[in-house]
């Protein structure tokens, strides 16, 4: 690649740059030590909903997904919360805080090298509320929701979606994102991906393929890939 030529990244939101257990505290304060395993389960759900819906050509926005997820949750798990409780959750979805390494690696990002969009199975208006809520949205080029194709991420047309929406070629396109599914579905069709690995315990699917680099956090992102691309 020539050193002109720029990079473009693509943003996974939800569990990328955005904590989906910035819940965790005002669950503890409703349900006490279910809080863990109700959020967990809550994403499980989320994401499983948005595949099954994928698959079935049944697309409900993915605002929709979290917000049966979470009445799946409290009825799997026993939890009795009120209309008004889960309404206080889902308000508080919408503007769950960055992860701790987040701002600096957006910041450490040489943007003469790198185009930044955000791209995200979430809404549009979702998305961009939750990047100016952690602060975070000027850093980017762009906000590419999923939602116009009417499915989800893995479908390979969401990635032609993006390239097409960031005016890039797949060769010159990075998906940085912490799901798995995610980043699989960027080295389907063709992406390089990253896959951000920030806890230990996270494993990755033993199918075919493997990210192209694997980080503990985005602190170091641009030059990690810069490195990547000038020695290959
Ligand atoms: C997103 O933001 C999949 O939750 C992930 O697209």
């Amino acid at each position: 690649m020539k050193k002109t030529e720029k990079i473009t990244l693509a943003f996974d939101v939800y569990g990328t740059l955005i904590n989906t257990h910035g819940v965790l505290v005002l669950l503890e304060s409703m349900i006490g030590e279910k809080a863990n395993v109700f959020s967990n389960l809550w994403r499980e759900k989320q994401l499983e909903y948005s595949f099954r819906k994928g698959l079935m050509d049944a697309y409900e926005h993915f605002g929709l997904c979290t917000a049966q997820a979470l009445d799946y949750a409290d009825a799997f798990l026993q939890t009795n919360l009120s209309a008004s409780q889960k309404q206080t959750l889902l308000n508080q979805y919408k503007i769950l805080p960055a992860f701790d390494d987040v701002i600096a690696g957006l910041d450490n990002i040489d943007k003469e090298r790198f185009n930044l969009y955000a791209f995200s199975n979430g809404l549009y208006d979702s998305v961009n509320q939750l990047l100016e809520q952690a602060k975070i949205s000027q850093h980017f080029d762009g906000v590419v929701s999923v939602d116009p194709l009417k499915t989800f991420k893995p479908n390979p047309k969401v990635y032609q979606y993006f390239l097409d929406q960031s005016n890039s070629q797949a060769k010159q396109t990075w998906l940085i994102s912490s799901n798995n599914f995610d980043v699989l579905g960027a080295l389907n069709y063709g992406l390089n991906s990253v896959w951000v690995k920030r806890s230990a315990q996270q494993v990755f699917d033993f199918w075919s393929k493997s990210p192209t680099l694997t980080l503990d956090d985005l602190t170091d992102l641009g030059s990690n890939i810069i490195q990547y691309t000038e020695q290959s």
